[in-house]
């Protein structure tokens, strides 16, 4: 990778490890955490700039899940810096009242999470040439739903901070735990307002998204302002055993311009 003239061409890495730290405690004939062991040593040899973690981190939303779960962080955040890793959370982590009312996510990942640590959703980062917002769809839902909901009030706080200055001025990235497309399948495993999310992202505009929850490689996009596109793209779960291409566990790295606004590459790791 060049890494000459760093501020102009940053490397981002996002690895969905939730979906398979989550389902590696119950399903483990799919899922491995052995897998994600490897791709953690993997990481310093990625040289990312910023590492993002799209969820489901649990899968009961129980305090042991978190804290295994946390500890797979800190040790990212032990190879990339503190400040290099974001964060938002899957259904799975809130799969129960009790686990939203006590706050068990927000109080994991404090340090990853900006203002989502006082319940202020969606959080802004920003980071040298990038502005990371960093939304939370996830809400309680009763089985076999794992649908997700932002709701108006973050709909209307992700579309200002789209238009601030100091966030138009870096290269905008937008984190969602759920497909904001379309996806095949279910209803019940979708964003519910998804036509409201990418109506903002069509006014406001944005310059990545990147989203979990679906274990496979997705590549989408949105319409945004004055005939652009807007990438939309998911990764599989860091964990997952398959022999389908599509799905085995690994981390993606995006290399994006953000003078030119637009993604230059996008790498998978495989596991
Ligand atoms: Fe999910």
């Amino acid at each position: 990778m060049d890494l000459t003239g760093v501020t102009l061409r940053d490397f981002l890495w996002n690895k969905r490890l939730a979906g398979g730290l989550n389902l590696a405690l119950r399903r483990s004939r799919k899922h491995d955490r052995a897998l994600l062991d490897t791709l953690l040593e993997r990481l310093p040899a990625a040289r990312a700039d910023h590492v993002f973690v799209t969820g489901d981190f649990t899968n009961l939303a129980l305090r042991p899940e978190f804290t295994l779960a946390r500890r797979y962080v800190q040790r990212i955040a032990d190879l990339v810096g503190t400040a290099r890793v974001s964060v938002i959370p899957g259904n799975h982590d809130a799969y129960t009242e009790d686990a939203v009312v006590e706050r068990r996510f927000e109080e994991a990942f404090a340090e990853w999470i900006g203002e989502g640590a006082r319940g202020e959703w969606p959080y802004l980062q920003l980071t040298g040439s990038l502005a990371i917002i960093g939304c939370s769809s996830a809400v309680p839902t009763p089985f076999p739903r794992a649908s997700g909901r932002l709701g108006e009030a973050q709909l209307e706080r992700l579309e200002a901070l789209l238009g601030r200055d100091d966030v138009r001025a870096r290269f905008r990235v937008v984190l969602v735990h759920h497909p904001p497309v379309p996806q095949h399948g279910s209803e019940l495993r979708q964003l519910e307002d998804r036509a409201a999310f990418a109506a903002v992202i069509a006014r406001a505009g944005a310059d990545l998204v990147l989203h979990g929850h679906d274990h496979r490689e997705v590549r989408a996009e949105l319409a945004g302002p004055e005939g652009r596109w807007v990438p939309v793209l998911g990764v599989t779960s860091a964990t997952y055993r398959s022999s389908h291409a599509d799905r085995r566990g690994r981390f993606n790295v995006y290399e994006v311009d953000p003078v030119a606004r637009r993604v230059a590459s996008v790498v998978s790791e495989l596991a």
